[in-house]
């Protein structure tokens, strides 16, 4: 699966990192920054995706399309689209186009808008993976929890770097039976959640 990007698909993601890199130390304020995840959590995203149940793949957080692509690919695989949450138009707007030079809007479907008020037509989902702001998990995770099929994966990124700051999330998961979790050490820490 890792090796079906296209060269196209490859060349856009390079110029992301690259972006994404020196956001990191340019002084690029926070809300423009891009804040992506690491392409060995999207390997890991991708894998996991792939072989989640039946059922939706979404994403809340979509930035410009990086983590998408990596969903798209499992998508691709599934024969379905993942469906992928942002709310900031000028970010849409760099998806789209991530979307496009890299040749995978057949796989994906972006929904402009806050997650919050976008969530209550879901249902059926395989797998979903949670990278909004921080304050956001808790109830991202109340929305999206019903809607999870029996086997069905959520994963929460920043679960090492941004500990305190998803906790509440964290910990309301652990202490619910219907979830098995745990943090995984790729990237910023991924926190993994299993609906039994
Ligand atoms: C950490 S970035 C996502 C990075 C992306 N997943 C990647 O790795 O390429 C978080 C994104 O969540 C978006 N966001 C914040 N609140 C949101 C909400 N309520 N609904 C949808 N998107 C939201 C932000 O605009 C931002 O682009």
């Amino acid at each position: 699966m890792f090796r079906n990007f296209s060269s196209q698909a490859l060349e856009r993601m390079a110029l992301l990192e690259n972006q994404d890199r020196m956001d990191r130390t340019d002084g690029t304020p926070r809300s423009r920054r891009l804040r992506q995840i690491s392409k060995e959590t999207g390997q890991f995203l991708a894998l996991l995706a792939a072989n989640a149940p039946s059922g939706e793949l979404i994403e809340i957080g979509t930035s410009a399309g990086y983590s998408t692509l990596w969903l798209a690919l499992a998508a691709r695989e599934r024969g379905q689209r993942v469906k992928t949450f942002e709310l900031d138009p000028e970010k849409c707007e760099m998806a789209r186009e991530t979307f496009r030079l890299a040749g995978m809007e057949d796989f994906i479907e972006l929904i402009p808008g806050d997650f919050l008020s976008l969530s209550a037509s879901l249902s059926g989902i395989a797998f979903c993976f949670l990278d909004a702001e921080k304050s956001l998990y808790d109830p991202c995770f109340q929305l999206v929890a019903p809607r999870v099929v029996k086997g069905g994966l959520l994963v929460a990124d920043n679960a090492i770097d941004q500990y305190e700051g998803i906790k509440p999330m964290m910990d309301r998961a652990l202490a619910d039976e219907q979830w098995d979790c745990l943090t995984v050490p790729i990237g910023n820490g991924e926190f993994i959640c299993r609906r039994t």
